[in-house]
This record gives C-alpha cells, structure tokens and sequence, in this order.
C-alpha cells in the first residue's frame, strides 16, 4: 500500500518521491542553483546536516571580484591564470571573471551585504597573488553573510523542499537498472539519488530529472583541515563510482595560515586578508623568513607560504610559526577582524599585543567532478558546482577567494543549462527501491572511527605539502587495506552516515593518491621531492 503524503509516497519499506530537480549540498552552490532553477520546476535540496552546515558558512575572506579601476578583468585573470601554474583552462578563467559583476549584484540584491569605505565604495582586502585589492567580504565573516542571505531566499520559495539531516548515498544510474556499463565509454546517465532518512533510518529514493551535485570538499581526509567535518568527499566519491570523470585531485591546498590549536577541529582560520592587511609571518623565534622564499614575501601564491612554513618548522623543530599583527592600527584590526580577534582572546591572545601561532592546514581541493562550461559533468543530467567540481578554473593552484565567485558563475550557467533541458527528459520509474536484505546495525562505532584517524595519518603523513614517490606509494598500500575493511562492513551494515562517509573519505583519499603518482613533475600544490621546480 501506499500513502501520500505532499510529494512522497510511503510504502512499508521506504520513500520515493518525484521531482524536476535534485540538489544535492546546501551551500553557495546548491543555493544559488535552487533559486533559479525554482521558477521552472519542482525542487528538493538533501543536506546531510543543518542546512548552514556548509563551508559557505565558515568562508572568512571573501570573494574576489573586479569592481574598480585601477583594477581590471584582465589583471584578475593573469593573476588567476599565474597562481594555476599552467594547468588553468583560460577560457573558463576569462568567462568566469568577465562574469562576475553580474553574479556580484545578484547577491547584493538578494540582500548579501558587503563592507564599504566611508566614501560609499566597496572596501576591498587584498590576499595573496592578487595584484590589486579586490575581494569584497563582510568584516571576517563573508560566507556567512552569503549563506544567510540565500537561506532567506530559499526559504521564501514555494517550490523549493529541504530536506536536512539527509545523507545522499549514491546517484541513481544504469547500475541501479542492473545495465553493466562500460568503464572505457562510460556512457551514464543520473535519474536521481538513494538519500538516508533520518526518522525511519531507511533509504528513500528521490527520482529527478536532472540532478546538481555540490557538495563541497574533502578536507576531513587530513588530520588538520579548516574545512566543517561535514566535508567527506560525498559528492565526488559518488560520481567516481558513478563512473564520472574525476580529475586534478593531486592539487590540494593547505592554507598557510590556520591557527595552532591542537585539541580543536576543524582548525580555526586566520584569513588571508590579515596578510593583505599587513601581518608578517615569523619563526618560533620571532624572525622574518618569507624574503628567503618569494619576493612577494607574506603575500606569495599559497603553495609556496605553504612549503615555506612547512620548511622552516622542519628546520627548527617547532610545531608553529607565528603571525605577527601587533604593528597595525589596533583599532582597525579589531574592526576587520572581529571574529578572529574575540577567537584568539578567547584563547588568551590579544592579537593587537601577541603573535598569533599558526599552521598550515588542508583546505580546498582544486580537482574534482570534471565539468564543461555549463557544469555538465561526464555523467548525463548530472551537473557539479562549487568546490566538488573541477571546472578548470583552478588549475593547479586556486588564487584566494576565486572559489565563492566560480560557484555562482556555475551554478547560474549550470541553472540555464539546466532549465533548458529539464523538459525533454523523462523519470526513470524503473529505478528499484533500496535493497537492505541482509543488512544488521553496526554497533561497533570503534571500528568507524579508528578507520578514519587511520586514514587522516596516512593522508597527512605521505600525502602533504611535500611528497614523494615513495610515500605516496606507502600511502597506496596501507589505503588498500582501510579501504577492504570498509568496504566489507558498508556491505552489511545497516547504513549511517558514518559508514558512508567512511567510504566517501577512503574514495577520495584513493583518487588524490592515484592521481598524485600519475603527476610526474612539480606543480602548484603539488611538490614531490623527486621532482624539480620551476614555479614563478
Ligand atoms: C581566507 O580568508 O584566507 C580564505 C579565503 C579562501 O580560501 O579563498
């Protein structure tokens, strides 16, 4: 029997309901996508937490966007293109900041505020590679903002369903019709998602016409992250078994600059714009250090502060350098930087008298979900915004705050994209529910846990700032056995969250690994000891 209720249908064993799009991820990305594409159909959100459970919301700097001269769109993009070390696609780097003041004003009109100056104008922070002040944000607290802002909208619309607190567990594909497909042409096409209901524990399915996947990163994969522990790979784990083409994931970025305080995760950001605004980073012991790696000093390209940090905490043995603000203006640093400087006093650090500690820490990968210019990825009616996706706009090294400005250029073509397309395709009713034959809850969370803490030394240990071939391949090896034992316990247990972020986490620790060995010289954040370099 069934039983319905709004859009879904209740059998004794599970859910399926029907819509014209599936978004799956609640932040920049997933938003932005809804609003638009709300107005021609039926749309559900999945969001495994709270819907502002995203790393929109923890974004601190801001989003970089040309507003005026002397700046430019074409310095915007040599400074894009220089960071990317060679591996940008130009074309999606010009058409993505040549398309930004639009993005821009779309969200000051849906209520995003932005500092200004006493004059009126945009106050603009500068971050490192960027040749001119050019990132808009709102005090130290800019992805909030933007969140909060989309989250009002979204819940204004009457076509748009949020489901949170529920987990996407795979995309819907030939696989699920029993149809074999072909590793080589992978010829896929995505009718949906199975997604975890927390109330009944049991697996729904959401069948969609055409699915968004933005789901964001992966920094969980490493010991230390500023990335929200909600940031397990899902979205990329996902295509990648859905047979999508998964690309760049050797390219993870370490922010220079997260503050050092072992017991707490994710680790707190210091922006980069406390960089721009003068900070200096020094040793243990209070000297200088960045003039002996980049005549750009504080403010070079993130890969090389990255490297630079982690050289000198080798050097001396320390476990942090600092980050030294006590010669700016007081009052203007406690007015930028609010939230960093009630943090650190909270931690008894008076950031306009002591040095902040610092680390670098895993936060953004620039590969990804390959898309096209239109966020379509490999798979059909399956598209990807935000930091799951691998656009080309990063190449190998993502310039600060580029990631912000390339999800709302994607999510709207993406949306266009979408729009266009949504009614020629047909439901796949022929998906089957969820088959839990067999399956017995796992009571052993020790199991889970330990496998992930496993995982994060591996990742940390061999997979760093600074590789080599020989540790990414003692990385591989111990991967293998995680990634059987997890494997083997998905395959019985009754699924949580845990268990398939889990299994998302081991995926995507395998593509960083496979892809890392496959890149046979040093770029951007990818540096090998076996390689040489020539970064500029
Ligand atoms: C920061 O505020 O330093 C982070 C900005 C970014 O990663 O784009």
């Amino acid at each position: 029997m069934r039983i319905l209720i709004g859009s879904y249908s209740i059998s004794d064993t599970c859910m399926r309901t029907h819509v014209d799009f599936l978004v799956i991820g609640s932040g920049i990305a997933g938003l932005t996508y809804a609003l638009k594409v709300a107005e021609h159909g039926k749309v559900c959100i999945v969001t495994k937490k709270k819907i502002d459970d995203t790393a929109t919301s923890y974004a601190m700097g801001g989003i970089a966007a040309v507003m005026y001269t002397p700046d430019s769109y074409e310095k915007h993009i040599q400074d894009t293109i220089t960071a990317g070390d060679g591996l940008c696609n130009e074309e999606v780097v010009r058409l993505t900041i040549t398309e930004s003041t639009d993005r821009i004003k779309e969200l000051i009109t849906w209520g995003a505020k932005f500092d200004k100056t006493q004059s009126g104008r945009y106050h603009l922070s500068k971050e490192g590679g960027h040749s001119e002040h050019r990132v808009l944000h709102h005090k130290d607290s800019t992805g909030k903002e933007i969140e909060d802002t989309l989250i009002d909208q979204i819940r204004k619309h009457q076509n748009i369903e949020i489901l949170e607190n529920h987990y996407a567990i795979d995309i819907l594909t030939e696989h699920h019709l029993g149809v074999e497909v072909n590793i080589r042409t992978a010829d896929v096409t995505c009718f949906g998602a199975y997604v975890l209901n927390p109330k009944t524990r049991l697996v729904d399915t959401i069948l969609a016409k055409s699915t968004l996947v933005a789901t964001g990163g992966a920094g969980n994969i490493y010991s230390n992250t500023t990335n929200p522990t909600i940031a397990t790979g899902d979205g990329i784990a996902m295509v990648y078994r859905a047979r999508g083409v998964i690309e760049n994931m050797e390219f993870v970025q370490f922010h220079p600059t997260a503050l050092y305080n072992p017991k707490e995760r994710p680790s707190f950001l210091i922006t980069e714009a406390i960089r721009g605004f003068g900070g200096i980073l020094k040793t243990f012991d209070g000297k200088e250090f960045m003039h002996k790696y980049d005549e750009r000093l504080s403010l070079a390209f993130r890969d090389i502060v990255a490297r630079a940090i982690d050289n000198e905490l080798k050097i001396s043995g320390e476990d942090y350098v600092y980050l030294d603000c006590r010669h700016l203006d007081r009052n203007e640093l406690i007015r930028q930087f609010p939230r960093i400087y009630a943090k650190c006093l909270s931690l008894g650090i008076d950031i306009s008298r002591d040095m902040i500690p610092v680390v670098p820490a895993a936060h953004y990968i620039c590969g990804g979900i390959k898309t096209n210019e239109f966020g379509q990825s490999t798979v059909r009616n399956l598209y990807s915004s935000g930091e799951c996706a691998s656009t080309g706009m990063h190449g190998a090294n993502r310039l600060a705050s580029n990631s912000l400005l390339e999800s709302v250029v994607f999510s709207h073509r993406a949306s266009e994209h979408a729009i266009s397309r949504v009614g020629s395709i047909d439901f796949c009713n022929a998906i089957p529910d969820w088959d839990a034959e067999g399956m017995v809850l796992t009571e052993e969370m020790i199991l889970i846990t330990q496998s992930q803490k496993e995982l994060q030394a591996i990742m940390s240990s061999y997979v760093g700032i600074v590789r080599s071939n020989l540790r990414l391949q003692r990385a591989i090896d111990r991967l293998v056995l995680l990634y059987e034992e997890a494997e083997d316990l998905y395959n019985k247990s009754i699924l949580t969250p845990r268990i398939c972020e889990l299994r998302n986490m081991i995926n995507v620790a395998y593509l960083v690994i496979k892809q890392a060995i496959a890149q046979k010289e040093n770029r951007g954040l990818h540096y090998s000891l076996d390689y040489s370099t020539t970064r500029n």
